[in-house]
């Protein structure tokens, strides 16, 4: 039996540093285990909570896909596709949302996260781990990758799948497992969690003197050039340590403690480290994108596989709640 594992990004954004290490990076290594059957989408419903103009969320799901196709995504290997694209999700949303009480949404962090954000507390938003709940549960997977802050979302998963299946007397829905991404925060450039919503990211686009600019930007102490200087509280070395194998840190982390090093050539290397790590990445991400035909022909298979186990899924939910 293969291993289904499922996860979602929202096209809520450009893509930056702390999406890559935190989430993307796994889920393409997670390809290589030779019994996993991968999926993962696009989340553009979610991501209409936040989004909402047109041209922007087009833009965003395209960057998305092209992001993740240029970063290792194997079609081959994984089922890709836009969340919108397998609209019967929505349908097992509203049923789900039907034996859920509310106190299990109200308890949501994510929720009240964004609204002390200034996001506005729309019904979708409120509703938001409802759906999520319907994008993991319809194709019944074993694992689902995610970050520490979507922990509490499967684990409302969880308690969903039990209520519908308590609620109707049969085991349509299969216990989702979240399996915890293994990179620890990523730092922004000012040194807080990298977030889109912090204005501190590096995105995995920028290049040349735009990302020259942004990594001289990342803040430092204000220890003298000659003085030694601690690598575990420095954000350049936190960075740098993402990209760097054990001999590269340790060198770094010599310079650093032996003193006469500026941070200015800490940056410089990471500078390097960073163009040197992206440099398949740009290219490929250029090569798809002046072939757009590959990449939504990709996208409209990833959907036909995906709503074939949807359809079969909902099915079984109409048969036993009777809408059928
Ligand atoms: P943002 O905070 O920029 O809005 P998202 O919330 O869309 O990012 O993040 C999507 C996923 O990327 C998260 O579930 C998490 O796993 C990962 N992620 C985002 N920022 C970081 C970070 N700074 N460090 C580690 N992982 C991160
Ligand atoms: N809520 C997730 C995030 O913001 C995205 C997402 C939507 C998701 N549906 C999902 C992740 C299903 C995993 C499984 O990162």
């Amino acid at each position: 039996m293969p291993t289904r594992i499922l996860s979602g990004v929202q096209p809520s954004g450009k893509l930056h540093l702390g999406n890559y290490f935190g989430a993307i990076k796994q889920h393409i290594e997670l390809q290589a285990l030779p019994d996993a059957e991968p999926y993962y989408f696009i989340a553009d419903f979610h991501a209409m909570t936040t989004v909402q103009d047109a041209s922007k969320l087009r833009e965003y799901v395209l960057g998305v896909a092209l992001d993740y196709l240029a970063l290792g995504l194997d079609p081959q290997k994984s089922v890709f596709y836009r969340q919108s694209d397998v609209p019967e999700v929505t349908e097992l949303a509203w049923m789900l949302g039907a034996v859920t009480g509310m106190g299990l949404l109200e308890r949501a962090h994510s929720y009240k996260d964004k609204v002390a954000k200034g996001i506005k507390p729309s019904v979708g938003l409120f509703y938001y781990p409802v759906l999520m709940a319907a994008d993991i549960l319809i194709y019944k997977p074993k694992f689902v990758p995610v970050g520490q802050d979507q922990v509490q979302h499967v684990e409302m998963t969880q308690d969903m799948a039990q209520y519908f299946n308590n609620t109707y007397k049969r085991e349509v829905f299969v216990r989702p497992e979240a399996r915890l991404n293994q990179t620890a925060k990523v730092p922004g450039v000012d040194g807080e969690k990298m977030s889109k919503s912090y204005g501190n990211t590096i995105d995995l686009q920028l290049e040349g003197k735009e990302l020259k600019k942004v990594v001289m930007s990342v803040k430092t102490d204000s220890t003298p050039v000659e003085a030694p200087k601690d690598p575990n509280t420095c954000n350049v070395f936190a960075l740098y340590s993402l990209f760097a194998n054990a001999a590269e840190k340790q060198a770094l982390s010599g310079r650093y403690l032996a003193g006469g090093m500026g941070y200015g050539e800490a940056k410089k290397a990471l500078l390097e480290m960073l163009e040197a790590y992206f440099l398949t990445y740009r290219a490929k991400r250029k090569d798809l994108a002046a072939n757009l035909d590959y990449v939504n022909a990709v996208l409209k298979d990833g959907a036909e596989r995906a709503r074939l186990v949807a359809r079969k899924t909902l099915d079984e939910a109409k048969e036993v709640t009777g809408l059928k």
